[in-house]
């Protein structure tokens, strides 16, 4: 029940409801304050959430698996559960959805559901292709005053992330020059999978394979454990979009929140060959971003899979960190992981006199739990730190890295329009093929 309708049949069953206390009406565990959520995806990353929303009322449950989804209802006896997340989205009560299924399904169940004024949480990444991220974003960017979305980037929450912003906003490095992230997982495959069996019974694989081109059942999509099973499948193009969603999201999240970016101008981008099947492990993406009220224009780079920038400072191996992010400028350079940085101030100017750390109580507070954040925010405030605008561009801005791989040259972008400028042919690849019967805007 809605607080406002909460509210009014609280005035129509009169005196009784007076001798409550106040506190017990409307403090933050009244019924009128939770949350209605819809779980989808009950196992794996699913699990991670299971507490976060045990606070809240859970009414659904939705996973393709039964086994799965069997598994969430021993532990949210209450919710309904369905197969089909399209079902799911539309019980009526559900005004908040946490969605962990498979990456080539996240811009339609984020899309579906703040079509439907639900609150979204959507694990990482937020989309599949650029036109989806900007779908994504476009809606939420309409619902924004009445909607709070939440990327599934948790490790933002690292005090780290605050650390390093103060340091390059405070001039510890002089001028910001570049930045870039990077990851060393590799997951080389060679093509989609033979086919192998039939599906078990419990597994509605057509419903897995939802909007995505149909490839053959095989248990090698299902092989991986509890909360890794992505590592099964997000390697194919039709899936997943390999580490530039799946670590690329967490790491260049380093860069994202000190950099205040807008879309890119221009991406170029190398790696391994092209595989029609499978993304790249190699790759490295460059991109140009505009200047901003503080910075001057940045070129931004992702590196993944053996890519790996080069050390500004001969003594730091850059290899020892598998997920890292290196700021370079005029006065020297920051390395960080998610939760370690150095600051090495270079050249004859470098002295550190221009530089005055922040006092204690003048640095960025905590951001707390991640997946509260979200929670609180959908019932006051509506902001979160990685919502579909600022998760969205990131994504947008990987991805067209291998949009870029794809067009084997340098692309200039028109991020307002979403439209590659040069070459032409390149718009081609800002967009997946869906089969029949399947939108995005539903
Ligand atoms: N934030 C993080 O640190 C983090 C960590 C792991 C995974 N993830 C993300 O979480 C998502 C799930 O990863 P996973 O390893 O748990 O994968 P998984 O393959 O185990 O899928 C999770 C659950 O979702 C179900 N599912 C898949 N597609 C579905 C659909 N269309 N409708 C309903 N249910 C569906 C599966 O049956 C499974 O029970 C991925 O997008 C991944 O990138 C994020």
């Amino acid at each position: 029940m809605k607080r406002r309708d909460f509210l009014r049949s609280a005035a129509v069953t009169g005196a009784g409801v007076l001798i409550l206390p106040r506190t017990r009406l409307f403090g933050a565990d009244a019924p009128s304050n939770k949350l209605n959520i819809a779980l989808l995806g009950t196992w794996g990353r699913g699990e991670a959430h299971f507490n976060a929303i045990a606070s809240e009322n859970v009414v659904a449950l939705c996973d393709v698996n039964e086994e799965h989804l069997a598994f969430g209802a021993k532990r949210f006896p209450a919710a309904k559960t369905y197969v089909d997340w399209r079902k799911c989205l539309d019980q009526k009560d559900v005004n908040a959805v946490v969605c962990c299924t498979a990456d080539h399904t996240h811009a339609f169940i984020a899309n579906w559901a703040m079509n439907r004024d639900q609150h979204v949480y959507m694990e990482k990444p937020l989309a599949n292709s650029v036109e989806e991220a900007r779908v994504v974003r476009a809606k939420y960017l309409q619902k924004r005053a009445k909607l709070a979305t939440q990327v599934g980037m948790q490790r933002h929450a690292h005090e780290n992330f605050n650390r390093l912003r103060e340091l390059v906003h405070d001039g510890a490095i002089g001028d910001l020059e570049s930045a870039c992230a990077w990851g060393n997982r590799r997951l080389p495959r060679p093509g989609y999978l033979p086919a192998q069996g039939e599906p078990p019974p419990h597994l509605h694989y057509d419903l897995w394979i939802g909007p995505s081109p149909f490839h053959p059942y095989n248990p090698g999509y299902f092989a991986g454990g509890p909360g890794m099973n992505c590592l099964s499948w997000n390697m194919y193009w039709d899936f997943g979009s390999g580490q530039v969603g799946d670590m690329g999201s967490h790491t260049m999240d380093l860069v994202w929140n000190v950099i205040d970016p807008d879309l890119p101008v221009s991406a170029e981008a190398k790696g391994d060959p092209y595989n029609a099947d499978v993304t790249p492990v190699k790759l490295e993406a460059h991109f140009g971003l505009p200047a901003n009220n503080w910075r001057r224009a940045l070129p931004v780079a992702w590196y993944q899979g053996g890519a790996m920038p080069e050390t500004p400072i001969k003594f730091i191996d850059l290899n020892q960190i598998d997920h890292g992010a290196l700021f370079e400028g005029s006065r020297g350079s920051i390395v960080a992981d998610f939760t370690n940085r150095v600051l090495f101030p270079s050249g004859r100017d470098a002295d550190l006199t221009y530089y005055r750390p922040r006092a204690k109580d003048k640095l960025i507070p905590p951001l707390g739990d991640f997946q509260k954040q979200w929670i609180n925010a959908c019932k006051g405030s509506l902001k979160t730190s990685c919502d579909f605008d600022y998760g969205g561009t990131m994504i947008e801005t990987l991805l067209l890295g291998l949009v870029a791989y794809r067009a084997g040259r340098k692309i200039t972008y028109d991020g307002a329009a979403g439209r590659v400028t040069d070459p032409a042919e390149a718009n081609a690849f800002l967009r997946r093929t869906y089969r029949p019967g399947w939108t995005l805007n539903g």
